[in-house]
């Protein structure tokens, strides 16, 4: 049986969360994919940097040691920004590999492409963890919710500005101490003034609201607030006045056309989207055909978005050298020794 192998880009919050479930849930990842699967090599930026991973990585800092190695079957880039992921990613699939990513920075701005390189080559291109971390969204809405007309899209996307609005609302924290807080847990981005200034979250709605409406709304479509003018008194007025501060991404599709926007709002203390706190996201969903659906989860962090990317990686994996049946399978068929004797 072949051995599906792994190019890994970026061995940071996200990359060691990946290596660590691998090989937690080793046993069942491999019965799922029906083959060994392994991480080949790990593109990191500095070779010196204490690794917090206790497994055998063959480290590297020359791209070329993963995208000229012909035996890696998938690239998965966890490196963040646009330059050079981008270029690394569009290298990896004219290559022949199958591209998984968390990155919504390239998404947002050059989804297209991506699809297209995507296509040309005829390989996979997956991005589950590029939205609200470990909850499964973008799946749910190309698959499950595809039937609907989608009207109305509503979510804390954001996991770093939820934290430091939890914080600051339930503790008094201040911005600076909640904002080094959630860097410390790893929640937030490199710079992290792409979460404060609200442009996560807005490259979040604009994946959304395009797998959603099924049109595309890029970036420069999105109108965008942050957080970054959220004062201890505002915070205040609101509770006085039974509300909760949230930064909201908030996306409709009407007669009149397209909504896409991210910003501060008051939301009632009963709303439920109020109890969502810390680093945890919710998107509600309505469809003329589902109605209300809701997704709630953690957002951000080492385990919670590792989650999202291995699920990917798991999707491509089975995929590989078999006949394709579609993107819905039961594994179970495949591997009678893990199911319940009557299944
Ligand atoms: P991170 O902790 O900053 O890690 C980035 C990793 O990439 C580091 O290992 C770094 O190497 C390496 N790297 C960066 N630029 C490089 C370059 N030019 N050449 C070689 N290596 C390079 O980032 P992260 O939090 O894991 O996030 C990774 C991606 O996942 C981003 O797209 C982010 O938006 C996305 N994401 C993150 C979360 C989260 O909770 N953190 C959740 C969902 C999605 P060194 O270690 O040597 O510095
Ligand atoms: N910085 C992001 C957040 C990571 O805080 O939500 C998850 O995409």
């Amino acid at each position: 049986a072949k051995k599906i192998k792994l190019g890994l880009l970026g061995c940071g919050t996200v990359g060691t969360g990946v290596l660590k479930v691998l090989q937690e849930n080793y046993h069942d990842i491999r019965a799922k994919i029906g083959n060994d699967i392994e991480v080949s090599k790990v593109l990191v930026r500095n070779l010196n940097k204490k690794r917090d991973f206790n497994g055998d990585v063959v480290l590297t800092d020359n791209i070329d040691d993963i995208l000229n190695d012909e035996s890696i079957d998938i690239v998965v880039e966890l490196l963040g920004g646009i330059h050079p992921a981008r270029e690394y990613m569009l290298k990896a699939m004219e290559n022949g590999k199958h591209v998984v990513t968390a990155n919504k920075d390239v998404l947002a701005q050059f989804g297209k492409d991506m699809f297209d390189a995507a296509e040309k080559h005829d390989v996979d291109f997956m991005f589950e963890a590029s939205v609200a971390g470990g909850i499964p969204i973008i799946t749910p809405l190309k698959q499950c919710l595809t039937a609907n007309k989608i009207t109305e899209l509503i979510g804390i996307v954001n996991g770093t500005t939820n934290y430091m609005l939890t914080k600051m609302t339930e503790q008094g924290m201040d911005y600076d101490t909640a904002l080094a807080r959630a860097q410390a847990k790893g929640y937030a981005e490199a710079d992290p003034t792409a979460d404060v200034a609200g442009l996560d979250a807005a490259r979040k709605a604009a994946i959304l609201s395009s797998i959603a409406f099924n049109t595309r709304v890029s970036l420069e479509d999105v109108k965008v607030e942050g957080i970054t003018n959220i004062t201890p008194e505002d915070i205040t007025y609101a509770k006085e006045l039974g509300y909760i501060i949230k930064l909201l991404a908030i996306a409709k599709h009407t007669e009149d056309g397209i909504d896409v926007r991210v910003h501060p709002t008051f939301i009632d203390k009963d709303h439920p989207l109020a109890s969502v706190r810390n680093v945890f996201n919710a998107i509600f969903i309505h469809g003329n055909a589902v109605g209300d659906t809701m997704f709630y989860g953690k957002g951000a962090g080492e385990r919670p978005t590792a989650s999202a990317v291995l699920a990917d990686i798991i999707d491509v994996a089975r995929d590989m050298g078999k006949d394709r049946f579609g993107k819905i399978r039961c594994t179970c068929y495949e591997e009678k020794q893990l199911c319940p004797p009557d299944k």
